[in-house]
């Protein structure tokens, strides 16, 4: 068994770099058994045309089983008049249907004995630290200054969960992440956009991060690898490269990047598992 794994692709149908990496990407070499996407796999555009792009010449390439999660900038509702619970519920699962990709948000992508089970993630504020300068009403503002700059996260700007809040959100989505892990019939290999714990963000200590990292994930996802975490779990988002082990789980953020493009192929023979990342600096 062979599975490509690809995050934070951010396809653009209209940004020649962006073609480029898909390019490279349906060059990879050899048959693979699965694709998986972790989510940020493409911008959200008009009729999610760029969506489109991106499956279908995935499908066409690689014809196997695929399944995918989405992104935080696939849940920027505001931006298309949607909420974001919309899009995560109806408009995404729709789209895998019409191109043949299973949305794991709904349910596992069963492989031979391995079964991918997925979820977005989203955040809670339990990366928060204690005295670092950062409080709350900065974080559901979604804006904080340091060193004279001003930085704003997106996320709390363009995403619309319906009223409500991230921890309510973040603790459904990862509840019913827990249920499909405890429950999948094969051997489980698990994917969150958002990461597990703070030692997968990637990136060095600042006063910028220490505001940043708290809405890259949640320790709720973190406590489901401890408690029935398969060999090996695979994140993104950071856009910066970690790993660290979760309970008997290796995890992995392949820390995909605009211009870097990062993958793993995921190899399942006989009771052996292993990976193989993969760096192409798209120009
Ligand atoms: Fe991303
Ligand atoms: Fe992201």
């Amino acid at each position: 068994m062979r599975s490509l794994i690809l995050f934070d692709l951010h396809y653009q149908d209209n940004n020649p770099l962006s073609r480029r990496q898909l390019d490279r990407i349906v060059e990879t070499e050899g048959d693979f058994d699965s694709v998986i996407l972790g989510g940020d796999n493409a911008e959200l555009s008009s009729g999610l045309q760029n969506h489109k792009v991106l499956f279908e010449r995935l499908k066409t390439r690689f014809d196997c089983p695929a399944g995918f999660i989405t992104g935080n900038h696939e849940l920027w509702g505001k931006l298309a008049n949607l909420s974001s619970w919309r899009l995560i519920n109806e408009i995404f699962p729709d789209l895998g249907k019409e191109y043949g990709f299973v949305h794991l948000e709904q349910r596992n992508l069963n492989v031979g004995d391995v079964s991918f089970v997925g979820t977005y993630g989203h955040f809670d504020y339990s990366f928060l630290r204690q005295n670092k300068g950062v409080s709350m009403d900065e974080l559901l503002k979604g804006i904080f200054v340091t060193e004279g700059k001003e930085i704003t996260w997106k996320d709390r700007l363009n995403m619309d969960w319906e009223g409500k809040r991230d921890e309510e959100v973040c603790a459904k989505l990862i509840k019913a992440f827990d249920e499909r892990i405890k429950t999948s019939t094969g051997k489980s290999i698990s994917i969150s956009h958002t990461i597990p714990r703070l030692s997968l963000n990637g990136w060095p200590d600042s006063p910028a991060q220490y505001f940043m990292e708290v809405y890259s994930g949640s320790n709720l996802i973190g406590d489901v690898l401890e408690a029935h975490g398969g060999e090996y779990h695979f994140c993104g988002h950071t856009h910066a490269k970690a790993r660290d082990k979760i309970g008997r789980t290796r995890v992995i953020n392949l820390g995909s990047d605009y211009n870097i493009l990062r993958y793993a192929i995921f190899q399942k023979n006989d009771r052996k598992c292993s990976v193989e990342e993969s760096e192409v600096v798209i120009s």
